[in-house]
């Protein structure tokens, strides 16, 4: 997510803006600029890289005015680059715009406006919005704005700041925060409430397709038809480190709830409306390529590998292409059999994974072409690959990866669907379906968050466990892994996760009375014997929690306590069926008083061997 700062009033913007990024630092980001109207110009200053490098050139050149705007990016359309950062103008430098989200159609518009003579000098959707809010001007910034926002299809907060109308920021949200911070002739806007806490508790929350035009002393509210509308002032008690997680206790448990915009983010522009198919971005595999290859190994670390254990039920089920699925540092060091025929998937979420990048650069030596699902635009995974399906998860804080694991998943649907179209293994209709009820998946992930209180009862009363056991079947198993991942890096509770069908072969020795099982039952075709592998812990004393989905009732007779998922198709259950595990993990670790967001040993991207 990127972060927006906005100040009008008498004081000097820049010192302002400067705090206000630096507050959302912890955003993450990989360039940071600002744009201040200095009487005559509107000036643009803006790099690469961390937030000192910005004020380093400041320091060297002030600018002095009392309308500015700043952000910091995390990059999604173009790498991280001067150019690419934010404020963005148009041609003649008179209008800068600031954003946050994604706009679907900002190809089409592009193509228009450099018909229409317009030049561009970045690779970003954002740049878009300077050049169109220029195109509807004529004397009045509102309306110019007003029909931008007719036209654009997306996700966006977004700020705008005219050398014609110096007396005003505008700016409007849309699915992306964004809020008014009320001063004393003065007034702020900022994508996160930390941004203007120094100066100032009392704020208005932006509503959906709302636009605010901010005055240094009258700020109005428009909805979406153009009607003025009132707003209740809402008085901010968090402190600062609370207000970073939202008002949530940690950030783990904001990115669980981030998770379905995250879906929805991340199906943005390739899983496209009605028989318009499936894009893979700027991704060229033709179907000639696709059948020269005839192995696909998926490759990852932790919770990323684990995703690929889900993309291998998925790829070989719609695309019929066998898939190997491995550790990155076994694969390294085996002298792997990789060729040109062989497409090798890597999956990381933070691009920087040492092993992960040293099996790609393995691979890519023995001749494969690399296809890479990352989360960090311009990671050295993604540099380093042929082709890069990014998630649009924003940035993760929490060590334990939550919307990246889901938003893996998401890609992984992606390139599935687009293979078995290439291939003919799916017919038009069946993709079409199989899109229908992706399009569902962020309210089922939603609808999931109603069980919090559910799980954190289970947690309350389990937490001191000394061993918990997962099972699972097929797609189910994948998710059984990454389950008591989850549970295992921020509880520090032993867990293992079992194919069921593998219990008889020895692991049912470990259970006993008492032992927690956590059965994992979403298969329909593998229902019933996963209720007859929960049947064989139960007679051997174990404690079942299992997770089924909505009117498969069967297993409620057996277990001691049965938690439903929504209804979903078998093949993209892990992404509804990851979230109570999650939960699970989190409020055991919460119960025993575990650093959620940053467990022992452990950091967020391992980059040494
Ligand atoms: C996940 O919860 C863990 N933090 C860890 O297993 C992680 O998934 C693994 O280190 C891979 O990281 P990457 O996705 O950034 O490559």
């Amino acid at each position: 997510m990127c972060g927006i700062v906005g100040y009008i009033g008498d004081k000097n913007a820049v010192p302002i803006l400067m705090e206000g990024l630096r507050k959302l630092e912890y955003r993450g980001y990989d360039s940071a600029g600002v744009a201040v109207y200095t009487k005559e110009n509107i000036e643009v200053r803006k790099y690469k890289g961390r937030l000192s490098v910005l004020e380093e050139h400041l320091k060297k050149e002030t600018l002095d005015g009392s309308l500015g705007i700043g952000h910091t990016r995390w990059a999604t359309h173009g790498e991280p680059s001067d150019v690419n950062s934010h404020p963005h103008t148009n041609c003649s430098g008179d209008i800068a715009v600031v954003h946050n989200g994604i706009i679907e159609n900002y190809m089409s518009i592009k193509s228009m406006l450099i018909e229409k003579g317009y030049t561009f000098r970045s690779e970003t959707d954002t740049e878009v919005l300077a050049h169109y809010v220029d195109y509807f001007y004529k004397d009045d910034l509102l309306e110019a704005v007003t029909k931008v926002l007719e036209k654009i299809r997306g996700s966006y907060a977004f700020a705008v700041i005219s050398r014609r109308e110096p007396d005003k920021i505008i700016c409007v949200r849309k699915e992306n925060p964004l809020i008014v911070g009320i001063g004393n002739g003065e007034n702020f806007i900022a994508s996160d409430i930390p941004a203007i806490l120094n100066h100032t508790r009392r704020i208005y929350l932006l509503n959906e397709n709302e636009l605010a035009v901010i005055k240094k002393d009258r700020i109005s509210f428009f909805d979406e038809s153009g009607k003025e509308v009132g707003k209740e002032v809402f008085e901010v008690n968090w402190d600062v480190a609370a207000a970073e997680k939202g008002g949530f206790e940690h950030f783990m448990i904001k990115e669980i709830h981030e998770q379905p915009k995250a879906v929805k983010d991340t199906m943005t522009s390739r899983v496209l409306p009605d028989s318009a198919g499936i894009k893979l971005d700027d991704i060229k595999l033709t179907k000639e390529e696709l059948q020269n290859f005839n192995k696909i190994y998926m490759v990852a670390c932790g919770t990323a590998y684990h995703a690929c254990m889900v993309g291998k039920y998925v790829i070989e089920k719609l695309a019929r292409i066998p898939v190997e699925v491995e550790i990155a540092s076994e694969f390294r060091y085996r002298d792997p059999i990789v060729d040109e025929k062989t497409l090798t998937i890597i999956v990381s979420q933070s691009g920087e994974t040492l092993d992960t990048l040293a099996a790609l650069k393995e691979a890519r030596r023995k001749g494969s072409r690399i296809l890479s699902i990352v989360n960090v635009v311009g990671s050295s995974i993604a540099r380093e690959s042929h082709d890069v399906l990014y998630t649009w998860a924003g940035p993760e804080i929490a060590v334990a990866s939550t919307k990246a694991y889901t938003t893996q998943l998401i890609a992984i649907y992606i390139i599935a669907l687009y293979m078995a179209k290439l291939k003919g293994t799916l017919k038009d209709e069946e993709i079409e379906s199989i899109k229908d009820e992706m399009r569902r998946l962020p309210e089922l992930v939603e609808e999931t968050l109603k069980y919090k209180s559910t799980i954190q009862k289970f947690a309350t009363h389990n937490s001191n466990a000394r061993d918990i056991f997962y099972l699972g079947r097929g797609i189910d198993y994948a998710v059984a892994l990454e389950g008591s991942l989850k549970l295992k890096e921020i509880s520090y509770i032993h867990s293992e996760a079992y194919a069921a069908g593998e219990l008889k072969h020895g692991t049912i020795a470990l259970i006993e009375n008492g032992t927690i099982v956590l059965a994992v039952l979403t298969q329909d075709e593998l229902y019933e014997k996963m209720v007859s592998n929960v049947k064989e812990v139960k007679a051997r004393g174990a404690f079942v929690f299992a997770l089924a989905k909505e009117g498969s009732t069967e297993v409620e007779k057996v277990a001691d306590y049965t938690l439903y998922i929504p209804k979903v198709s078998d093949i993209l259950a892990p992404v509804v069926a990851v979230m109570p595990l999650q939960l699970l993990a989190y409020y055991m670790a919460v119960e025993k008083g575990c650093d959620v967001d940053k467990p022992r040993n452990l950091a967020k991207s391992v980059t040494v061997e």
